[in-house]
């Protein structure tokens, strides 16, 4: 018999700073796991009445599930934040979609009355564990994947550029110039004050600070300056560079999700309520076109179109992916509903965290934007994937 869906409802959401991977990298010398368990007590502090008995399971997106991200590390997290033994966990891998797939299941946890109060996050390490680190592909894979460049992200961007040559080097570099600027203006007017739980940290030389503010975002990035970057991933005619593709970091983020009626009944104050998820699959050797059939789907599960969208958070893994969805839905470039805060470009991609880094965003912006009802998060993954979630502002 079909049973009433429950009300999902975000109640907060947050994270780390974002490092660059690598020894010059905030976090060289933090785990993974370690950059969870504070996000863990800031929720606790943050969100009066909510104790950790009260959260039902601890689901966390990790892509690169070996080392110190392997072993269950969902499970782990709370263990390490001294929560006890009673709260369950476990980790999900849609890569880069990781962290929004583990919002994905948790909702419809919530939604089925299953559970009334989870938390759901994304961590990688990628200086720690980089992409690809100890996998072994299936022989088989690289020809049902259409080939090699399945396999290495920036060559599926560069294969977009190919298939689509209405996306110019130009209009990447001039997408990520605007992400710099989008970027450097939220950061200088502190809206990553509220979601960034500093942390304190040793670096590579010993010494301690604290890390409260990203590493990645590369404020008076200029035209010129990108055209003259190298195209690591074709040298001859390439057009991805490091300045119009999403960085390697290491960095988390976490969400808590309730019932709307628990949070009404412990007097929580949701920021939003979840409305329709879906994924898709696509060519894997152009897999950063998969936000449009992902969009497509959710909003058809919604019942609206991209018109109701107020607000639209989409993970740049490369400029040229970002411009090629904007494209789709009749969206200009710099539309205002756009990554109004920045993105990946700027901010940097620590794959299975870049999920619920979009969920805090829309939180924020939501909360700036009354008058905005709904908003989108999506993300294209590795292998050929898309994911979004439509959710409304409930002001
Ligand atoms: C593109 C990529 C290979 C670059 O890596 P990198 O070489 O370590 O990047 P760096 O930050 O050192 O930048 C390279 C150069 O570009 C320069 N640069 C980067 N961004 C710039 C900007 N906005 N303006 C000007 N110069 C910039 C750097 O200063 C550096 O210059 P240098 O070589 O003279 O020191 C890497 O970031 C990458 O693989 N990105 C994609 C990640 C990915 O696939 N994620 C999954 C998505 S699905």
């Amino acid at each position: 018999m079909p049973k009433q869906l429950t009300d999902v409802v975000v109640i907060d959401a947050v994270r780390t700073a974002f490092g660059r991977a690598g020894e010059k990298g905030l976090f060289w010398k933090t785990r993974a796991e370690d950059l969870c368990v504070p996000l863990l007590k800031s929720l606790i502090e943050r969100n009066p009445g909510l104790e950790p008995s009260m959260i039902e399971d601890s689901i966390w997106g990790v892509t690169n599930q070996v080392k110190e991200q392997g072993g269950t590390i969902g499970r782990m997290i709370p263990i390490l934040a001294e929560w006890g033994w009673e709260i369950p966990g476990c980790s999900i891998d849609r890569m880069c979609a990781s962290g929004l797939t583990a919002i994905g299941f948790s909702v419809s946890h919530i939604a089925s009355g299953m559970a009334d109060c989870l938390i759901a996050g994304g961590v990688e390490h990628m200086g720690h564990l980089p992409m690809g680190f100890m996998r072994d592909p299936h022989p088989r894979a690289e020809e049902l994947l259409g080939g090699p460049s399945a396999f290495n992200m920036g060559m599926t961007a560069e294969n977009i550029h190919d298939r689509y040559q209405q996306f110019t080097k130009e209009m990447a570099d001039e997408y990520a110039r605007n992400c710099q600027e989008k970027t450097d203006r939220a950061i200088r007017a502190g809206k990553m004050k509220d979601m960034i739980i500093p942390i304190e940290v040793e670096l590579a030389d010993g010494t301690r600070m604290t890390a409260d503010s990203d590493q990645q975002p590369r404020p008076g990035t200029t035209l010129e300056g990108l055209a003259g970057l190298k195209t690591p991933f074709r040298e001859e005619g390439g057009r991805v560079t490091a300045g119009n593709a999403s960085g390697l970091n290491d960095g988390a983020a976490v969400v808590l999700l309730m019932s709307g009626a628990m949070a009404e009944k412990g007097g929580f104050q949701p920021k939003m309520r979840w409305v329709a998820s879906a994924a898709a699959g696509v060519d894997p050797t152009v897999m950063g076109i998969a936000p449009v059939p992902a969009t497509e789907k959710v909003l058809k599960k919604a019942g609206l179109t991209m018109d109701d969208i107020d607000i639209i958070e989409i993970n740049e893994a490369f400029a040229v992916q970002a411009l090629f969805f904007l494209d789709h839905f009749g969206l200009q470039p710099d539309d205002p509903r756009v990554n109004q805060w920045g993105g990946a470009i700027a901010f940097g991609h620590p794959l299975a965290a870049s999920g619920p880094r979009l969920v805090a965003f829309l939180c924020g912006i939501f909360r700036e934007n009354p008058q905005a009802r709904y908003g989108l998060t999506t993300m294209c993954v590795g292998r050929g994937q898309g994911y979004s979630i439509i959710w409304e502002n409930t002001k």
